[in-house]
């Protein structure tokens, strides 16, 4: 090693201001105008109007215009908006060859991350993101054809015939016409399962700087294609630490099957032996009630009313987890509450969606999200590209041997 080694870690911390933050559990990436979050007081707000208002007073497509836009929309506003996208629900026929391409027992995200990144190649204008319009097209088509995508990932899987969009139907109606209609039959969606849906939408719509979101914004921030950006968000919200937690609570509910195993579990996830994790439990911002939890478990209860399961196994299950857990000095300390996973997918499963699609859904809400926040990046004309430090902790810089091959 010659004499001018140097410690690249002293550069570093040469360089100026420093910070070293994994996790980001302290670091604000970036300024919004779009959601609030207060973690310790439990609050949500979407443009300043508490989440608890929104997902009692509005449906899903005004929480779109109001996310996209700053405002809720006026009547004729909304009519308007709403056309836009259902002008845009179908997908190009050449798209739909593509999931043929897919192993037939593909998860339906893994198809999702696939066919919108895809979309990419169909729509050439959507690079050009410093024209507003196109900006705004890409958005409208990536809220339009998320359902759609979504459902035929589904159908593909069951091997049942695709259902195209009806556009007089609503965005949750329409949802869940594609997802269980057959060619021969129509399904006839209670109005009271299609509000519980479009309610589990507005509660999933956006969660300011959450790792999908970040991972949206980040890809974005080179000025890659918002389709591709999308794409990127799904394959991070997949992730069991993030949107599979739905899933992977639900497999472990079942896993769980009696009240009387719930300290069992309750004690697998205090040893720190195995990693367990109680799914549905915890979150980074939330220190409190996560007020779309609170929200998810009275829609849980409106649900197994409607559909006449009040003493659904899981429900009662989950209930009582609840409740021991939060009577535990271990999830006190941590201030570890139940998250809004924790009752969307006892609701996603009463309502008949199957377990590989709550994600899907939850992909499909949040889409609205991610384009708001990526169309808010790439508006600001002072917008830099993401690129985060390291600390490196690798040897420091040596010379190559000239016998390192010996
Ligand atoms: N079960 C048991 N212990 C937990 C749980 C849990 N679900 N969550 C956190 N803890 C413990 C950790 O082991 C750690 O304990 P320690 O202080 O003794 O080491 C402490 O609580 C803090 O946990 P962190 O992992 O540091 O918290 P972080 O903010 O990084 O993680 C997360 C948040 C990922 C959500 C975590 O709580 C978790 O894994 N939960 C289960 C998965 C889940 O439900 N994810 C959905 C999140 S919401 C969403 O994305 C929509």
């Amino acid at each position: 090693m010659g004499p001018d080694v140097v410690d690249i870690r002293k550069l570093h911390a040469k360089s100026g201001l420093f910070t070293y933050d994994p996790g980001f559990l302290s670091t604000a990436s970036n300024s919004s105008e779009i959601t609030f979050i207060d973690g310790d007081k439990g609050i949500l707000l979407y443009r300043g109007y508490p989440i608890e208002q929104l997902a009692r007073q509005c449906d899903f497509v005004e929480i779109c215009y109001l996310l996209m836009h700053g405002e809720l929309p006026k009547e004729s506003e909304k009519a308007s908006f709403d056309k836009d996208i259902k002008h845009h629900t179908m997908l190009h026929e050449q798209l739909v060859k593509f999931y043929s391409g897919f192993r037939r027992d593909a998860h339906p995200m893994a198809v999702m991350v696939g066919v919108v990144g895809a979309l990419s190649a169909f729509y050439h204008e959507a690079m050009d993101i410093s024209d507003a319009s196109h900006r705004e097209l890409s958005a409208m088509r990536l809220i339009a054809k998320l359902p759609t995508i979504a459902a035929m990932a589904y159908k593909y899987n069951i091997g049942q015939p695709y259902i195209y969009p009806r556009n007089n139907l609503s965005y949750a109606e329409n949802f869940l016409h594609m997802m269980f209609s057959l060619p021969t039959e129509d399904y006839k969606a209670d109005p009271k399962i299609v509000r519980a849906l479009d309610r589990i939408l507005i509660l999933h719509a956006d969660h300011e700087q959450n790792a999908s979101t970040s991972t949206v914004r980040l890809a974005g921030s080179s000025g890659a294609n918002p389709f591709a950006c999308v794409s990127a968000g799904i394959a991070c919200l997949w992730g069991p630490a993030h949107g599979g937690a739905n899933e992977a609570c639900l497999h472990m509910l079942e896993e769980i099957g009696d009240v009387s195993r719930i300290n069992e579990y309750i004690k697998r996830a205090k040893s720190k032996d195995e990693n367990y994790r109680l799914m549905g439990f915890g979150h980074r911002v939330y220190k409190n009630f996560d007020p779309r939890a609170k929200l998810m478990r009275e829609t849980c209860h409106e649900v197994l009313n409607v559909l006449g399961l009040q003493n659904d196994r899981l429900f009662k299950l989950a209930l009582e987890l609840e409740r021991i857990a939060l009577e535990d000095d271990y999830f006190i300390t941590r201030k570890l509450y139940p998250n809004v996973d924790f009752y969307s997918g006892i609701v996603q499963r009463a309502m008949g969606i199957p377990t590989i699609m709550f994600t899907a859904i939850f992909a499909m809400a949040r889409t609205v999200g991610w384009v708001a926040q990526w169309n808010e990046m790439v508006s600001d004309p002072d917008y830099k590209i993401g690129r985060p430090r390291q600390l490196y902790t690798g040897t420091p810089m040596r010379d190559v041997p000239a016998d390192f091959r010996k």
